[in-house]
């Protein structure tokens, strides 16, 4: 059967994976941290300069090797053909982020549901409830928890194009023009011109090396870089694809609802003296829930509407996290995609479980790592260690083991002679190893540069 993405069936498809819940909390936070626009401009020329150019990597290796990523790196390495395939492994990472991504959703999944009847009037009250749903009675959480990762294994359970394409295709649009009706109603506020203001307008002077760092680090996560995600919905990319201008796509499509939800994040934030720098769960999940109740009944559908937002952008992420190792199953161990999704399940739930328990309060003390709560940990390896140790092969696999010819004939058509060299001898062959080289001393604390 050839389960093939359509050419917009792709691009929704990767925006999908890319716009997710990066955008909705760690984009404003840190936007939040590092003083506004100046911080967005870091961003879009490292995501420029870095990311995009290891996410059109990464393209590559699906594209030419048209298979799961372990069969892909096996296929293209010219030597070492096993030692490469373990590269594609790295789609563990996938699950891992998934695993405490999914209790997030859990979450989402409550707030979507009771911010309709209910929301709490003021930040006590709103952090009660937080921690209530987290570390108090973890039923719930376990419940819109499971709910969730049976939802999005039932979706990739019906394959490319009857699940994943599917569903892309009518929820990214949704999510667009539920955002875009939200940053209509938000510019009737006055915080509106003040979020624009910051959002917009650039302060330079906040701008430090650590800026820097999160900048990279942000592009990386958002772009969904280094876990065989992109490779693999690469290898089911149609014919002819212009993949320049649908990777320029995708990232403009990114950046654009990153600044979106900030426009409205922010426009709260400011319009009822919230703190802007406030990080993660207690932006969204506390300070938010309280604002939108101050505007009563249409707060109400407001907060409905904002929580369901972030769980379609949640919901096209996760099931792009597990159908790389879905279809390794599928594809080289000669499982059946409904029994693929099983084991997957199973993998997941656990860590997914464990996360939760991390949180509990009575339980808390049994799932540590390294002095961290499980959700924690989890976080921390993925994000600062393997997302990036995963770029890293990709940049040394397509610049340095793969012969040049193949990548040549790939990308040299959309890119131009010219582009190409650029692209291959300066961008991915020296700018983007350095970068990830120095983020990765950086966040293990090797170096420290103020
Ligand atoms: N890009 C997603 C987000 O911004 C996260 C993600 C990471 C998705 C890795 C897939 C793989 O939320």
């Amino acid at each position: 059967m050839n389960d093939k993405f359509t050419r917009i069936g792709f691009i929704l498809a990767v925006a999908g994976s890319a716009v997710g819940l990066g955008n909705a909390w760690k984009f404003p936070t840190l936007v939040g941290q590092n003083g506004g626009s100046a911080f967005i401009l870091l961003y879009l020329l490292l995501t420029f300069l870095v990311s995009f150019v290891i996410f059109i990597g990464e393209i590559t290796i699906g594209r030419l090797g048209e298979s799961d990523p372990v069969d892909s790196y096996r296929r293209l390495a010219p030597s070492n053909k096993e030692l490469w395939s373990k590269a594609g492994f790295l789609m563990i990472t996938a699950l891992l982020i998934y695993s405490f991504y999914s209790v997030v959703m859990g979450w989402i999944l409550k707030y979507t549901a009771t911010s309709i009847f209910s929301l709490p009037q003021n930040l006590d009250d709103s952090g009660a409830m937080f921690n209530a749903l987290i570390s108090n009675s973890p039923l719930v959480a376990i419940i819109c928890f499971t709910i969730m990762s049976l939802v999005c294994f039932l979706i990739v359970s019906k394959g490319i194009k009857n699940g994943i394409e599917r569903l892309n295709i009518w929820m990214m649009p949704s999510l667009f023009i539920l955002l875009v009706l939200m940053v209509l109603y938000s510019a009737s506020f006055d915080g509106f011109a003040q979020s624009a203001k910051f959002l917009l307008l650039p302060d330079f002077s906040a701008l430090n090396s650590q800026s820097v760092l999160d900048a990279l680090g942000l592009a990386f996560f958002t772009l969904s870089l280094g876990v065989t995600t992109i490779l693999t919905y690469a290898a089911s990319l149609p014919d002819r694809t212009n993949i320049l201008t649908s990777s320029i796509n995708i990232v403009l499509i990114n950046v654009m609802i990153g600044v979106m939800m900030g426009l409205v994040v922010f426009t709260f934030i400011f319009e009822f003296n919230g703190d802007p720098a406030q990080s993660g769960p207690g932006l969204i999940f506390v300070s938010l829930a309280v604002l939108f109740s101050k505007l009563g009944f249409i707060g109400h559908i407001l907060a409905f509407a904002f929580f369901l937002t972030l769980l379609f952008a949640a919901i096209t992420s996760a099931i792009s996290m597990i159908e790389p190792a879905v279809y390794y199953l599928v594809k080289s161990r000669a499982f059946s995609r409904a029994k693929a999704c099983v084991a997957v399940f199973v993998f997941t739930y656990v860590l997914g479980i464990a996360c939760i328990l991390g949180y509990y309060g009575a339980t808390s003390e049994y799932f540590v790592i390294a002095g961290q709560p499980f959700f924690d940990a989890l976080d921390y390896l993925t994000s600062k260690i393997l997302m990036p140790l995963g770029g890293l092969i990709i940049v040394i696999f397509v610049g340095y083991v793969i012969k040049k010819d193949g990548v040549y004939a790939l990308l040299s058509p959309y890119m131009g002679d010219f582009g190409f060299k650029i692209w291959y001898f300066v961008l991915l062959r020296v700018v983007s190893p350095l970068a990830i080289f120095v983020i990765a001393l950086r966040e293990l604390g090797i170096v420290n540069f103020g």
